[in-house]
């Protein structure tokens, strides 16, 4: 999901992909490879070896990539016009061969310069990454096996076929695997790089439920869009983020490693409890219910059987638990919403929950807090400091919160 009005930079933003086709029919699959890569945002450079032009043109190739396709040693025999393959090993931060064949993938092995892709792999200086695909029987051979170690060794990320009918007519694993789940192990491989890479991150967000009968409840209007943002915009830049959300009509973000939907401030607490220990870094989003009805009806109440009051028992604060049992390496976020300025409560949230930062926002700013698709945020943290931002969509908020914390908590 991306928030309507500001959606995250697809993840290959900026990546320039070198795409070397060699002469397997999965070639067929390249063009929706290639398509694929371009609408995650990166910048895509075909190479054919004569054995791919044979399965798919040159010309698909190049419209779906926008730019001309390379496949001979000659740009131009008749001027004398060559490709420099030097050039497109050095441009690439990445050479991505797929289909890769058995016989372009022993050529690798062992230096073979025969096509210009070939010689492209030969002279390149960024990291390849290689999709197998060829018969099964092709697949398991010693050779090819061996071959495939010896790359693995030399640090050629391989992309592993999968299992299923082959063009041969015979079933087994050979398949290229497919051009989503290619593109998803890019993202991935590509997001080693980014600042909360191997991150772990819980969120909670949006409202809880606490039943008052069979169909009533004690809730709040907490939309969740400021927890759902949050998610986003960490998984954006490498983190493993669970999200625990109450219930909300919000779609799980992309990227989101996973998530967990619960209704009582109860569920909440449980939920986090399991997932805490393991994390490093806690955001508590969620406008948790502090109380919760003593009994609940299990029928629908009635006219004339409503009782006269309902008493009401404290739900456990689930920040102040997370607090209370934090590690040394872990960090934890609140967020406080008041309706005054708010700082001097903020501040003693801080101290009592045990917190890294707070982030503060009041109800008393146009535009901030529940429902909105904008907010405006200051952030406390411990030992005084503090920074406020202007008044933002919430994903951009979002964004300018998990840069702070990147510099300020170093989770
Ligand atoms: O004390 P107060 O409810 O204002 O604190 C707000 C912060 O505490 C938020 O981060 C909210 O997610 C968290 N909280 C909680 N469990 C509660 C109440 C609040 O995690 N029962």
């Amino acid at each position: 999901m991306s928030l309507a009005s500001t959606p995250s930079e697809p993840m290959l933003t900026g990546r320039r992909i070198v795409l070397g086709l060699t002469g397997s029919i999965a070639a067929y699959k390249s063009a929706t490879l290639a398509r694929e890569l371009r609408r995650r945002g990166a910048d895509v450079r075909v190479v054919m070896t004569p054995g791919a032009t044979e399965f798919i043109t040159p010309l698909t190739m190049a419209t779906l990539v926008d730019h001309p396709v390379h496949s001979d040693f000659t740009e131009d025999q008749d001027a004398g016009v060559w490709t420099n393959h030097v050039e497109l090993g050095i441009w690439g931060d990445l050479i991505l061969v797929a289909p890769a064949t058995a016989n372009t993938l022993a050529a690798m092995v062992h230096g073979g310069c025969d096509n210009l892709l070939q010689a492209v792999l030969l002279s390149a200086r960024c990291p390849v990454a290689v999709a197998p695909a060829m018969d099964l029987d092709m697949f398991t051979h010693d050779a090819t096996q061996s071959n495939l170690a010896t790359l693995k060794e030399r640090g050629v990320d391989v992309i592993e076929p999968g299992t299923g009918p082959l063009a041969s007519g015979l079933v087994g694993k050979g398949r290229m695997a497919e051009p989503e789940d290619i593109a998803d192990h890019l993202e991935q491989w590509f997001a080693k790089d980014l600042p909360y890479a191997g991150k772990r991150v819980v969120i909670t967000a949006g409202p809880t439920h606490e039943p008052l009968d069979a169909v009533r409840f004690l809730g709040n209007r907490s939309s969740g869009k400021m927890g759902f943002a949050l998610a986003e915009a960490l998984a954006a830049q490498g983190a493993e983020v669970t999200l625990v959300a109450g219930p909300v009509s919000l779609a799980t973000p992309d990227r989101v490693h996973s998530r967990v939907d619960v209704s009582t401030a109860m569920d909440m607490n449980d939920a986090v409890q399991k997932i805490w220990p393991r994390m490093d870094l806690g955001i508590a989003c969620a406008a948790v219910s502090d109380f919760r009805p003593a009994v609940t009806s299990e029928d629908k109440w009635h006219r004339g059987d409503v009782p006269p009051a309902v008493e009401l028992i404290e739900n456990p604060d689930i920040l102040a638990g997370m607090g209370a049992t934090k590690q040394h390496h872990q960090r934890l976020v609140g967020f406080a919403l008041e309706s005054d300025d708010g700082v001097a409560s903020a501040e003693g949230k801080l101290a009592r929950k045990n917190l890294d930062a707070i982030v503060l926002n009041s109800l008393r700013d146009a535009g901030a807090g529940f429902g909105h698709d904008t907010n405006k945020v200051s952030v406390l943290f411990q030992g005084g400091k503090s920074v406020s931002f202007e008044l933002k969509s919430k994903y951009e908020v979002a964004q300018d919160l998990v840069e702070l914390w990147r510099t300020t908590l170093n989770p």
